[in-house]
């Protein structure tokens, strides 16, 4: 059992946040305090609670967030600064965040930057795009930052902290010897306190695995249902953590922690000479990026030896290193090389059943000798390796003659491999351009990969083999250049030839680098009162209570009387007749209550063509059939496996777009828009070019899963329903006809939730009806949380996109005529996908006046989980295809693309494509300021020098122009109401429309009700969004939110401000609870509801003309990267944005949604990558497999600015909603790389119209910077073989 379900779950902890079970988000970090008897002093290290075995903290001291700090007691400086730097927006992910900082700060109370950095490496954030945790943590370190006025923060002092418990030191000082046991229902935990029993014990269980960190055999063990009887823990016992020194290597006992052996390694390299310490300055690297901070401090270095995961970091650089393993049995000490066939798991060079791993000797390098690493991952930091290496090579002393090499590589196989065969071949060679093109070759035929091999992108990881090498020769020769002279009588100009400048620029790697930036904006006016907080940027309302862990998620609220809980059973086929559901063997088992299948929903399931519970037939993997309901979540979860159901396959099976096409298989008519005349005008223009792109699609990825909670009451069939979503309304009335009861018999509470992105409007509902039938028919409440692997499976994200464009231009780059075709992949249901595809299709244009244009669009319908709204409304796609239009012009013109996007761009006022009028004096600025604060063509230049000098890396950069449309495309949608109360104390309650979805609408809401009533926010408070305050809700999306509830909180607080006018007037003086008094002594109504009709909004599709939005969100973006040719992986180098807000309701919150939604554009654009496989079966279902953007994904430099205020009557108080909007300005960053591919390209003369294909991952960075190594390796003809993924867009 883990931490996570441990006592948090009984004592109702509930700080710690669970977002993933596997280690990867850190949303469950806690902090772990253990005493060290030996050097006296107590370790404090950072541990994901949710692979924390309990038993393993047998005297240690556990410090959760609420140990930290608390707003009823005291706040600590973390909590109060991530709060105030604006670090929390849904706050999901804070109490994590706050206890990583924590542990950092109880062991360096003053950081380094670069500490702050690994230590918040394995933390996820979706929202802020971490710059502002960042600076809240920089408010510790050493250089302090200059946002922050010295006195805004209470200091930080230590000795304040809590101190390790007296009763565990003394248990510490005084261990006990003899072996504890811990019985539990499936596994006995047994840890013993000395090495002998450790050794009795495990010749008595010899399959009994060694439990260190838990890191591997926790999340093996969870997903494959299996559970060890026994399991030996090695923790109590000291002598697996002694470390010895020698003249000839390091001993490192095996219960090392991964961060120990960090250190350990860092203090050795410091004491040694250089030569000596070759081998472990290259575990150092990559002991850097391996994973997240938590999982180092678990992960034990015996654990990491003994897994041999095929993608080990260490394993190749211990293997090439010629590291030894000292095995222990109480047969005495073995010693077997951690060889080739050790990682092979070659039973001979094994090690034995009762045998354990006692220690680890890594030797020091020797003199002559040059050990590197390299590894390749999707993205820098908490990312497993697509590839890695382990390289060694020894040369005669004085010659470059080969002596000894040794070359391991993992990711490229089942195991990590050795090249022995290639290693062999190549002794007594010369270290030159001919052994290197020899050993590419004789290291492809050795280390081949199969074209259907695991984890795919077998090109890819073919090319890393032989790239890493080049690396490996280029380092060696270079420091071989240094460290041997040629004799003077050499003629042999082939002895270490001088490298040209520019290649050297294949070695050196990016460096992860604590971001700096600057966020500007325009301070309120001088005479606006204090009170009045609008346009001030005010800190999001829960911050404090994010911080602390005390803002109470749907999943926080208290297990209720007889409360069930609920697992869904979903379909492993893509499309089938379902034959037959058997659940009897789950209802046998122990908990289990019911299953819930579609016969028992009183109501209608669902629609015709989405089925909330499957009858008959599936249409993807991952539709919910039915639904287990038992007294404990785990019970429920177990059972679900045991529901047997019998399928019989269906055809055709669709998944790709193509095939749709093919199939002509679609979810709903064509969208078309079309001006001007474009065949005419393709006849005459200069030049055509025509293309294709294609958009991957994205994961919500919220850090809270799906869930609720259904509370049914015992009259009237009235229904409670805790739901975390966007859109309760919709919720409300989906279970309402499911149940076949009236609306008005069901409540649906919102408080906050954490993380929609567009993903929380429609599915929540399914969800909710599903856990309504279940309480329904057992009569008890019913919880349901999804897991992050079900929540991945079932709920579908972001339309991939397939797009072809024709272009005509002239040669000076004015482009005449466009069209534009796009397919965007549904899934099996229409869903949003018929509103998706109007929105590509009205957005295309983006922020281009083009005389001629065609758009079309069409949603695809496939056998996958039916795609669904998300953040951009398929602009970010959809936009991605006009400027990539834009950028082969360019290519074609031999002109920048940047002049292209100029020359092309909306100059005055003038009509959309759909008729709708606008000026574009706003882009036109932000473009301008963006050229201005970017220093752009100066950098440009530099960017040009640096190619010219630098072969393997290059620059580029991009700068990009926005214009967004907000809102929906119908008047009704527009609508929202308010309800203000207020009591006779004086304090106001406000309730409204919207849903906080860190997005910071309440916070706004207040900013609102503050001036219209003129009372200060204290005074005010927002409980909880409700359908029975504010009924009939339009969900919280499309960037509306805060302007229209915005404007139906004005309307109440206008309408209660003036019945209290009389009393004012009669008072002047009187204070605001005076009048309220005065107010209710005189029978006023203190409550008012306020409502706002919405903007007219619409849209005529036959005509192909309306007004379908309010208004439009401007911007502009410029980025700057450095890409590496060799391995495809790429660093932020600098990004700034130009928006404009209008006038801002808030600053630090608008700032706040552009970083974030910015960092999430350059997610989508670079790194998020779903794989499904030939089956239709997503493989990318946890942070492990889908990568989203981490905190080294933050420009090293990165400035938002918003434009100076302007006026714009529509809208609240001029203010303009960003929610959305940033997304596609992340799309910067992926020109910016593709630049750079082209200038590699350029240089390669290979031709320089690629496809463009998002995300731009390192792998298709690596390939398109087609080079000598991408030559060499074979390639497999697609007939032969069964990929292990197949691209969907
Ligand atoms: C989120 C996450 C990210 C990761 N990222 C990376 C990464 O980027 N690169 C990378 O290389 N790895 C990565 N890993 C893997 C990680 O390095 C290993 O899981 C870890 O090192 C295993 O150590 P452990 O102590 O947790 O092993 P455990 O899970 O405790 O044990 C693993 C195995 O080792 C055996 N064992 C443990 N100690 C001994 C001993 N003394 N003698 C004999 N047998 C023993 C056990 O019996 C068991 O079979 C990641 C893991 C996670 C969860
Ligand atoms: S929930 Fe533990 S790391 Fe994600
Ligand atoms: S604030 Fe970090 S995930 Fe929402």
């Amino acid at each position: 059992m883990e931490l996570m379900v441990g006592p948090e779950a009984k004592v109702r902890l509930t700080g710690t946040k669970y977002a993933c079970g596997t280690g990867g988000c850190g949303a469950c970090t806690v902090m772990v305090s253990q005493h060290d008897p030996v050097c006296k002093k107590t370790r404090h290290f950072s541990v994901v609670a949710c692979l924390v075995p309990l038993c393993s903290l047998h005297g240690a001291a556990v410090t959760t967030v609420e140990g930290v700090g608390s707003i009823k007691s005291r706040l600590h400086p973390v909590q109060e600064r991530i709060a105030k730097s604006h670090g929390t927006q849904c706050g999901f992910c804070t109490p994590g965040m706050v206890m990583s900082m924590y542990a950092l700060l109880r062991n360096h109370p003053q950081p380094s930057e670069g500490q702050l950095m690994e230590a918040l490496g394995g933390n996820l954030c979706r929202c802020t795009g971490y710059r502002p945790i960042l600076e809240s943590g920089k408010t510790f370190c050493t250089i302090c930052t200059e946002l922050f006025a010295k006195d805004e923060f209470q200091p930080l002092d230590p000795t304040q902290e809590l101190i390790f418990p007296p009763e565990l030191l003394r248990m510490a000082e005084n261990p006990e010897k003899q072996t504890l046991t811990f019985y539990g229902k499936r596994i006995t935990w047994i840890s013993p306190g000395t090495l002998q029993d450790l050794l009795v014990l495990k010749s008595k269980y010899p399959e009994a695995p060694l439990i260190s960190g838990n890191t591997s055999l926790g999340p093996a063990m969870k997903s494959q249902g299996h559970a060890y009887p026994i399991l030996l823990s090695p923790a109590r016992i000291p002598d697996l953590k002694t470390v010895t020194k020698t003249s000839d290597g390091l001993t490192i006992g095996a219960g090392c922690s991964l961060a120990q052996v960090k250190d350990i390694l860092a203090e050795s390299i410091s004491e040694l000479p250089e030569e000596k310490t070759k081998t472990y300055r290259a575990l150092l690297k990559h002991l850097q990026s391996l994973a997240g901070q938590q999982i180092r401090n678990m992960a034990s270095l015996g654990g990491h030896v003994i897994s041999r995961h095929c993608y080990s970091d260490l394993n190749p650089i211990l293997s090439v290193g010629n590291a030894t393993l000292n095995l222990l049995s109480e047969e005495g000490l073995r010693q077997i090389p951690l060889n080739g066939h050790f990682l092979a798991g070659l039973v001979s060079a094994d090690l034995k059943p009762e045998e354990i791993l006692e220690s680890v000797c890594i030797p020091h390098s020797q003199k002559g000798e040059f050990v590197s690493a390299f590894r390749q991952a999707q993205c820098h930091q908490n990312a497993l390796p697509d590839a890695n290496a382990g390289m060694r090579v020894r040369f005669k002393e004085g010659t470059d003659t080969i002596e000894d090499l040794s070359i391991a590589y993992g990711g490229v196989g089942p195991t990590t491999l050795s090249a022995e065969g290639s290693c062999q071949r190549l002794l007594g060679r010369r270290w030159n351009a001919l052994t290197l093109d020899e050993a590419c070759r004789l290291l492809l035929d050795e280390v081949s990969l199969p074209g259907s091999a695991l984890g795919g992108k077998v090109e890819f990881r073919r090319t890393l083999v032989v790239s890493f090498f080049f690396k490996f020769y280029l380092e060696v020769l270079q420091e071989l250049r240094a460290e041997v002279k040629p004799p003077a009588s050499s003629q042999d100009s082939q002895l270490h030839p001088e490298v040209a400048g520019r290649f050297l620029s294949a070695l050196g790697e990016f460096q992860v680098t604590l971001p700096r930036g600057v966020q500007t904006y325009q301070s309120v006016d001088s005479h606006q009162p204090l009170q009045d907080p609008v346009g001030r940027p005010i800190m999001h309302l829960s911050g404090l209570k994010h911080a602390t862990g005390e803002a109470v998620f749907c999943d926080d609220i208290p297990r209720v009387d007889k409360e069930l809980s609920m697992a869904l059973v979903t379909s492993t086929r893509a499309h089938a007749k379902i034959i037959s559901i058997d659940s009897s063997e789950a209802l046998d088992l122990p908990g289990v209550v019911d299953v819930i299948t579609a016969e028992d929903i009183p109501g209608t399931n669902g629609d015709e063509d989405d089925k909330l519970l499957a009858v008959d037939k599936v249409l993807c993997v991952g539709q919910v059939i039915c639904a287990v309901v038992a007294e404990t979540d785990i019970q429920a979860k177990r059972a679900t496996g045991k529901i047997k159901i019998t399928y019989e396959d269906l055809t055709p099976v669709i998944f790709t777009i193509e095939d749709a096409i093919k199939h002509n298989s679609f979810l709903c008519p064509e969208k078309k828009l079309e001006q001007g005349n474009v065949e005419e005008a393709f006849e005459n223009v200069d030049q055509i070019v025509e293309g294709e792109i294609h958009v991957g699609g994205q994961e919500h990825f919220y850090m809270e899963t799906q869930r609720v909670l259904v509370i049914p009451k015992t009259e009237d069939k009235e229904l409670d329903m805790y739901v975390s979503t966007q859109d309760p309304a919709h919720v409300q009335k989906t279970v309402s006809s499911t149940l076949n009861v009236p609306i008005s018999r069901i409540t649906c509470h919102v408080k906050r939730v954490g993380g929609g992105f567009g993903g929380k409007v429609g599915r929540p509902a399914v969800f909710g009806a599903i856990a309504a039938v279940g309480a329904v028919k057992t009569g008890r409440p019913i919880r349901l949380v999804l897991d992050r692997e079900d929540d991945m499976l079932i709920t579908g994200g972001r339309h991939p996109l397939f797009g072809k464009y024709k272009v005509g231009f002239m040669n000076s780059g004015r482009i005449k005529a466009l069209d534009i075709g796009c397919y965007i992949n549904g899934g099996c249901t229409l869903d949003d996908s018929e509103l998706v595809t109007e929105f590509l299709v009205l957005k295309l244009e983006n922020a281009y006046k083009i005389r001629n244009l065609r758009f079309r669009g069409r949603a695809c319908m496939t056998n996958l989980p039916s795609n669904t709204a998300f953040r951009g409304f398929g602009f970010p796609q959809g936009a991605l295809v006009t400027e990539s239009c834009i950028t082969a012009v360019a290519a074609k013109c031999g002109l920048p693309p940047e002049k292209i996007r100029e020359k092309n761009m909306y100059k005055t006022v003038d009509k959309t494509i759909y008729k709708q009028a606008f000026s574009p004096e706003p882009l036109i600025r932000c473009w301008n300021e963006c050229l201005d604060k970017s220093s752009f063509h100066t950098r440009r230049t530099q960017v040009d020098e640096f190619n010219k000098k630098n072969y393997w890396k290059k620059r580029g950069m991009a700068l990009i122009p926005m214009k967004f449309s907000v809102g929906f495309a119908a008047t009704s949608y527009h609508q929202a109401a308010a309800l203000v109360h207020i009591y006779t104390d004086g304090s106001v309650l406000v309730a409204h429309g919207g849903n906080e979805l860190g997005q910071g609408i309440h916070t706004k809401m207040l900013q609102v009700a503050s001036r219209e009533l003129k009372i200060p926010l204290s005074q005010m408070h927002i409980c909880e969004t409700s359908t029975a305050t504010v009924p009939n809700t339009i969900a919280t999306a499309a960037s509306i939110g805060a302007d229209v509830n915005g404007r139906a909180v004005q309307n109440a607080c206008q309408i209660l401000l003036k019945r209290l006018e009389p009393i004012i007037r009669k008072n002047p003086e009187g204070t605001w609870r005076d009048w309220i008094e005065a107010a209710f002594e005189q029978r006023i109504s203190l409550s008012a509801t306020g409502y706002f009709r919405g903007y007219k909004a619409f849209m005529d599709w036959e005509k192909g003309e309306g007004d379908p939005f309010p208004y439009y969100v401007y911007g502009a973006a410029c980025s700057e990267v450095e890409i590496d040719c060799l391995t495809g992986a790429h660093k932020k180098i600098r990004t700034d944005i130009v928006m404009d807000a209008c006038c801002s309701l808030n600053p630090a919150i608008d700032i706040g949604q552009i970083e974030g939604a910015f960092i999430q554009g350059v997610g989508l654009y670079t790194t998020e990558e779903l794989h499904y496989s030939p089956e239709g079966v997503l493989y990318s279902r946890s942070p492990n497999e889908y990568k989203i953007p981490t905190v080294t994904d933050v420009p090293e430099q990165f400035n938002v600015s918003l434009l100076p205020p302007s006026q714009t009557p529509l809208t609240i108080y001029s203010s303009k909603g960003l929610g959305e909007s940033g997304m596609f300005l992340g799309s910067s960053v992926f020109f910016a790389i593709a630049d750079g591919v082209a200038a590699a390209r350029r240089q390669r003369d290979v031709a320089e119209d690629f496809t463009v294909k998002s995300p731009a991952t390192p792998e298709r960075v690596r390939m398109a910077c087609a080079d000598r190594f991408t030559d060499m390796i074979p390639r497999d003809d697609p007939k032969t073989f069964k990929p292990w993924s197949i691209p969907i867009a």
